[in-house]
């Protein structure tokens, strides 16, 4: 499928998603919201993609936000559709089944800082720059902002960054967990690659499974969670994949997962 606002490449089970507006800053217009939609519908799919890394496009920005051209002049009604389509695509990513790497190359505010929390996790360059500044808008976090913060960084920290709406730096942003690691910035996308390509060579079911066991506990409380994880290390104790892990080390060699 082609697209005008994103780009996508697959390289050896990687596939790298690119926000491409750099004169926008990669602001995330109806149009774009759809393409990526679009496009992490056919890498769900797509049995070659085994990892995700998203990024922007150009030396400045991850995304800055929501493009606030269409949020000037909405009805409630309007807005409220807007942030369902912005949720589904999130819930779409934090859902693939994949893990979905993001690389923040800069600015990573609004809608970029949710787009970026709905990835698997974060890395970020040295220049980034991430915050929540709809409420200087008029406007709150809508396409989850209000839901992701917090279970990344925790309540107090996610109320001060909502209701501010200040910009936090990189290294701000991994100090609360927001972003895992940080690199210099010309070196942000080989390290995130190498990481992706480390991902790539591991059982597709088991990183299913593990992202699921994660993703899925967080959202129940801790006895449901432990059920879950039971249930889903069965699966994967129940594989070939395991067979072969397990036979492996035990073999002195490297395995070779079969994704089953
Ligand atoms: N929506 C639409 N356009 C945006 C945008 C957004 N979220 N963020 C940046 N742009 C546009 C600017 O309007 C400008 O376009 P123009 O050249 O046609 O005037 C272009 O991108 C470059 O941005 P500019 O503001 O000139 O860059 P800067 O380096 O001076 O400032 C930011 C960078 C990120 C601080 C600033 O662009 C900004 O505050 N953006 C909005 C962030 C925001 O509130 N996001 C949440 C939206 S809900």
């Amino acid at each position: 499928m082609a697209f005008e606002n994103i780009l996508c490449a697959v390289d050896a089970g990687v596939a790298t998603v690119t926000v491409n507006r750099p004169d926008k800053l990669n602001a995330l217009n109806a149009a774009t919201i759809a393409e990526l939609d679009a496009c992490f519908a056919d890498l769900a799919a797509d049995g070659d993609v085994r990892v995700v890394v998203l990024t922007g496009a150009g030396p400045k920005a991850f995304v800055a936000g929501a493009d606030i051209g269409e949020l000037a002049d909405m009805t409630a009604a309007e807005a409220e559709a807007l942030a369902g389509r912005g949720q589904a695509l999130m819930n779409r990513i934090e859902n693939l089944g994949k893990p979905v790497i993001a690389a923040v190359n800069g600015f990573a505010l609004g809608g970029g800082c949710e787009l970026a929390m709905a990835c698997t996790f974060r890395y970020a360059g040295a220049s980034a720059r991430l915050g929540l500044p709809e409420t200087g808008l008029g406007l709150i976090p809508g396409y989850g902002g209000t839901q992701r913060l917090p279970r990344l960084v925790g309540r107090g920290r996610a109320m001060e960054m909502v209701l501010l709406g200040n910009m936090i730096e990189a290294v701000d942003a991994m100090a609360i967990g927001l972003v895992n690691k940080i690199y210099p910035d010309e070196e942000l996308m080989d390290a995130t690659l190498d990481v992706a390509k480390t991902l790539a060579g591991k059982s597709t079911l088991t990183l299913k499974m593990a992202l699921q066991a994660v993703g899925g506990g967080l959202e129940t409380d801790q006895a449901a969670g432990l059920r879950l994880e039971a249930s889903l290390f069965g699966i994967c104790g129940g594989s070939e994949d395991a067979r072969e892990g397990c036979t492996a080390f035990l073999e002195k060699r490297k395995p070779g997962f079969r994704d089953r």
